[in-house]
């Protein structure tokens, strides 16, 4: 398959890894020839319920009998899509209650910048350096690395950058501004977490200028760092929380919930001021509602905490320098960007699969399924540590 991959597959990068895969189950990945591989990435952090969950691939068997796509979003009553956004808002703190979905993490971003400047009227957009939001042409907006931005320009206008964590770059946000998106916790960028309350002191700087709050929870969200939102370990709440990677259990979705208020702007004046044809399609909105009823009544939630703390435990070693991160999204730093490199490419030889980040090129991403066991955690780390024993 190898040949016609290269030929009829638009490629991201001049060397893709390339794994024929057979199937997936649990925590496991098989190659075609018949090589299993224990997966610390989760799909980047979307199968968070590992691998064809039988209550995944229930449900969508389920919705497979009843109907497929009936009509774009918005216009008919469809169970799975309506379920899932109620379970979203019973959830979420008030008055976080209207979901619109989507069908990806960026296009959910898409979704959250059009419905802050609908609604305040501003245009004005700030998002933090080194951020990542995804890879259409508004979300690319909103990373400030300008030679990754050079090939595509123009792209959206007005938006401007201060640095995470930064209380003095708090200024830039005035009344001029339409809406401060940040990720909950950097992603890219290296698993960077808010210091000293300051996703608090955004929130609270928005509501004394009347700009919108947008998190993106699209990694952090839906379990992976001992909440079910990662702002819940922060003391703060967004005015739009956006959504996507693991809310599917393996399907592709995105998501952007505000308050009912908020979120009525867009449906009037212009009318159909967002539409999408597949948004909560009928099958992934099942796949979704199975995976988020799964996380949150099971203990899965907590035991990520656990788990982050028998990683730690067990990823000692000289070569790494910090593991930064919470819950389930991990990332161990090494030395430089070569040790990582070939920790990441000796580990799927040895049957762990590991990834990089986007930005932290010393960083190797641990981001299993929350459904990952202990023995199954202790075995991937002791490949790693076996692997930096030799460097
Ligand atoms: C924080 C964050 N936001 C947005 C996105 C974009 O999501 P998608 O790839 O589903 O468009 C990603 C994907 O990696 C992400 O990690």
């Amino acid at each position: 398959m190898q040949d016609d991959f290269f030929k009829y597959q638009a490629q991201t990068s001049p060397q893709p890894l390339a794994m024929e895969i057979s199937h997936a189950k649990g925590s496991y990945i098989y190659d075609k020839s018949g090589k299993a591989y224990l997966d610390f990435v989760a799909g980047v952090s979307a199968c968070s319920l590992g691998h064809s969950h039988p209550k995944v691939v229930d449900a969508v068997k389920a919705q497979l009998d009843q109907y497929l796509h009936v009509m774009v979003y918005g216009e008919y009553i469809q169970e799975p899509a309506l379920e899932l956004s109620k379970l979203l808002a019973k959830h979420l703190p008030n008055p976080l209650e209207s979901t619109y979905l989507v069908n990806s993490g960026t296009e959910a971003i898409e979704g959250s910048l059009k419905l802050a400047r609908r609604y305040t009227e501003r245009s004005e957009i700030i998002a933090a350096k080194n951020a990542y939001h995804g890879n259409t042409m508004g979300s690319l907006s909103l990373m400030d690395y300008e030679e990754r931005k050079a090939p595509f320009l123009p792209l959206i206008p007005d938006v401007k950058h201060i640095a995470f964590n930064s209380e003095v770059d708090l200024e830039q946000i005035t009344n001029k501004t339409a809406a401060v998106i940040l990720e909950t916790i950097q992603g890219g960028a290296g698993f960077i977490e808010p210091q000293n309350n300051y996703l608090q002191k955004v929130q609270k700087r928005c509501n004394d200028v009347g700009a919108v709050f947008i998190l993106d929870e699209i990694q952090p969200g839906i379990g992976r760092t001992g909440k079910l939102f990662g702002f819940e370990n922060y003391n703060c709440q967004p005015d739009i929380v956006v959504t996507g990677k693991g809310l599917g259990g393996g399907l592709p979705i995105g998501a952007f919930t505000a308050s009912k208020d908020m979120m009525l702007s867009l449906s009037d004046n212009p009318k159909f001021g967002h539409i999408t044809t597949f948004g909560g399609n009928p099958v992934i909105a099942a796949a979704a509602l199975a995976t988020l009823k799964e996380i949150t009544e099971s203990s899965l939630i907590k035991d990520t905490l656990e788990k982050e703390k028998l990683i730690r435990e067990h990823l000692n070693h000289k070569h790494i320098k910090e593991i930064r991160g919470k819950g389930l999204m991990l990332a161990a730093i090494v030395e430089n960007a070569e040790i990582a490199n070939n920790v990441i490419l000796k580990a799927q030889d040895e049957g762990l699969i590991l990834f990089w980040l986007l930005f932290e090129t010393k960083a190797i991403r641990i981001t299993p399924p929350l459904t990952i066991s202990n023995e199954e955690i202790i075995k991937g780390c002791k490949i790693i540590t076996s692997i930096l024993d030799n460097i």
